[in-house]
């Protein structure tokens, strides 16, 4: 679970940074934001087709899943549930609870009363995150950590109340919680201890899960085991660990298929899987995740190659995407990953506008036949909402140009663009010490002028380009290949200063002599979530332009590098507006 957007940043890392008592302080800082917020009636920024609930703070995380069990009773077919940390009383951080919305298509959202809030001892200070597992017969249970009377992070078990209820409205909470807790013995760090994993089911029928922790700066996935689901006993040794990268929030842990793009459920292993672990560092505020194998038998997992440099380990989205987690889908057989996207706006900016975080759309994510990399889609459902499709026949985008693509509802659109490259000649070389994909992509804005590259679309742009937010290519030349970069720049995105403009970066793993570059980029209001590659990286962004808002809003294919590069295909639609909530 993630705490805090930036804003809050400074102070409360203080208060954590000191432990137990001041994180009781941080809910008294912003005390006095909690009744401000109205929220405005002026919403140029509120998404069409992501979800967020109608008013106050959203992050993850999220337990969530797709019905059902493949082996159980289909008893909740038919409906995905989706469970938010949410404020009831502001748009900032704090009161945390469980709020619950479900769904048929993971697209179209009804809210439902909030599931989890405090009620127990063990869970009195809040209702953190946490994972839902199926148990055999396919009952859905939910592991979540709890913050006790002495603002201990604590693990706890919440049951449905009623299995017959295929909206599961009410869940009770196990009176035998906490079920995990910091003790004399086990040298859990108290203030360090959240956010358990779905459980998976080992051969010697025991049930396992992690949950993320530090000792010092080493990261832990601590393990426990569990006969019955109720008696939690803590393995000696984590699942895995790393120094150096600090507290790991929202671990997740899953089996991906090698030979099939189908995805797997958590309890699969064997030689047809590898496994991912994925932790949300919070000291970056980025998520990450390594491949590697896990061995049942001594309970450990080996990554190919493990979390040390930030700089290189592989990431979900390398924009805002922070506290994801997966699910499987048994019926529609996929592994779905969801993950929460902060504002970039101000405090006080959230607090006009009366709310803060949105969710990324769903994708599906899969291992890459390589085997170095997952890829991820946006899910196949939200291609429902695509009207009015404008198609380009293939055109040569020449250096400098900017085409203009009419015929879309620019703040509410889907496209999918193709490039192929054949001249290289002019591909500037890749200086060695560029490693960081990042601020390469800040140092070579779009405004810089490249040799190949930088092209891609401007998107979110006023019609005089006062305003506009690039995604975008650049292609270098390095000692034996050619490098490619992917960017979104957000530098012009507004003409409010007040926002985060960060500009993103990745490398992405394309060999552009023999494939075609693609970029899909969903636009939503105040939100542009891009996949370059097919799925290989994604980049998520959040603006605000004061311009380029509903029907001001362009859409522009462009090319600012010397040489011209090709659209094979350029798709566009327009997306209709989702049901959420
Ligand atoms: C326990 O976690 C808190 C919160 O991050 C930290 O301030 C403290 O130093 C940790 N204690 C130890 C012994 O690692
Ligand atoms: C449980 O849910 C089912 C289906 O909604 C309903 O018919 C039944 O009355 C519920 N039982 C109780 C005890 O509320
Ligand atoms: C939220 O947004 C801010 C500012 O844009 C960013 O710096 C921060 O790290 C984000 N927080 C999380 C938890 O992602
Ligand atoms: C293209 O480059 C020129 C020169 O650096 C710059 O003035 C212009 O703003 C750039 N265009 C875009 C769309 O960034």
């Amino acid at each position: 679970m993630a705490f805090f957007s930036l804003w809050l940043l400074p102070i409360l890392t203080l208060c954590l940074s000191h432990g137990v008592l001041h994180l009781e302080a941080s809910h008294h800082v912003f005390e006095h934001l909690q009744t401000v917020s109205t929220g405005s009636t002026n919403q140029p920024y509120r998404t069409a087709y992501h979800f967020q609930p109608p008013k106050n703070w959203m992050n993850g995380q999220l337990g969530l899943f797709g019905f059902a069990d493949p082996n159980g009773p289909l008893t909740y077919k038919g409906f995905y549930h989706l469970f938010y940390q949410y404020n009831p009383k502001g748009a900032v951080w704090g009161n945390i609870v469980w709020a619950h919305s479900v769904s048929t298509d993971l697209v179209n959202w009804t809210p439902l009363d909030h599931a989890i809030y405090p009620s127990q001892p063990s869970d009195i200070n809040g209702c953190w995150s946490g994972s839902a597992t199926f148990l055999p017969g396919g009952k859905p249970v939910i592991l979540y950590t709890g913050i006790d009377p002495q603002n201990r992070q604590v693990q706890n078990l919440a049951k449905p109340k009623n299995v017959s209820d295929p909206l599961l409205r009410e869940w009770v909470k196990l009176p035998q919680n906490p079920l995990m807790a910091p003790t004399e013995s086990n040298k859990i760090n108290s203030s360090s201890f959240r956010d358990p994993t779905t459980a998976w089911l080992g051969h010697d029928g025991l049930w396992r899960a992690i949950i993320g922790s530090k000792r010092d700066r080493r990261g832990l996935a601590i393990l426990y085991r569990s006969k019955d689901f109720v008696n939690w006993v803590k393995a000696k040794h984590p699942l895995y660990s790393e120094k150096g990268t600090g507290m790991w929030e929202c671990p997740d842990f899953f089996p991906a298929s090698i030979k099939s793009s189908s995805g797997v459920d958590t309890s699969i292993d064997g030689p047809e899987v590898r496994h991912v672990l994925k932790v949300s560092l919070d000291d970056t505020k980025h998520d990450y995740y390594v491949i590697g194998t896990y061995s049942a038998s001594k309970d450990k997992f080996i990554p190919d190659k493990g979390f040390e440099d930030t700089n290189s380990v592989l990431r979900y989205d390398y924009g805002k995407f922070y506290a994801s987690k997966t699910f499987y889908d048994g019926p529609k057989n996929r592994r779905i990953l969801w993950g929460w996207i902060n504002e970039s706006s101000s405090v006080s900016d959230d607090i006009t506008k009366g709310w803060s975080g949105i969710q990324a759309i769903p994708r599906t994510i899969v291992l890459h036949k390589s085997g170095k990399q997952l890829v991820q889609w946006p899910i196949v459902e939200i291609e429902k909402l695509r009207t009015n499709q404008v198609n380009w026949p293939s055109k040569v985008l020449k250096g400098g140009s900017i085409l203009h693509v009419s015929g879309v509802s620019a703040a509410q659109a889907d496209v999918e663009v193709s490039f192929e490259v054949t001249k290289f000649e002019k591909a500037e070389v890749l200086d060695p010490s560029w490693t960081n994909p990042q601020l390469l992509c800040s140092r070579k804005e779009a405004s810089v002028k490249g040799g190949l590259g930088p092209f891609g679309l401007l998107v979110f742009a006023s019609v005089g380009l006062e305003e506009y937010t690039a995604v975008f290519f650049r292609i270098f030349k390095s000692k034996d290949k050619y490098v490619v970069l992917m960017c979104s720049d957000q530098s012009r995105s507004s003409l409010n200063k007040n926002n985060d403009r960060t500009t993103y970066g990745a490398f992405l793993d394309v060999d552009p002599v023999h494939e075609k570059l693609s970029l899909r980029s969903l636009i939503d209001h105040s939100i542009v979530e891009s996949f370059g590659g097919e799925g290989k990286a994604g980049i998520s962004a959040r603006v605000y332009p004061t311009l380029a808002i509903n029907d001001d809003t362009h859409l522009y294919a462009f090319n600012n590098g010397t040489s011209s590069v090709k659209i094979t295909s350029l798709r566009a639609w327009s997306l209709k507006k989702a049901h959420i909530n």
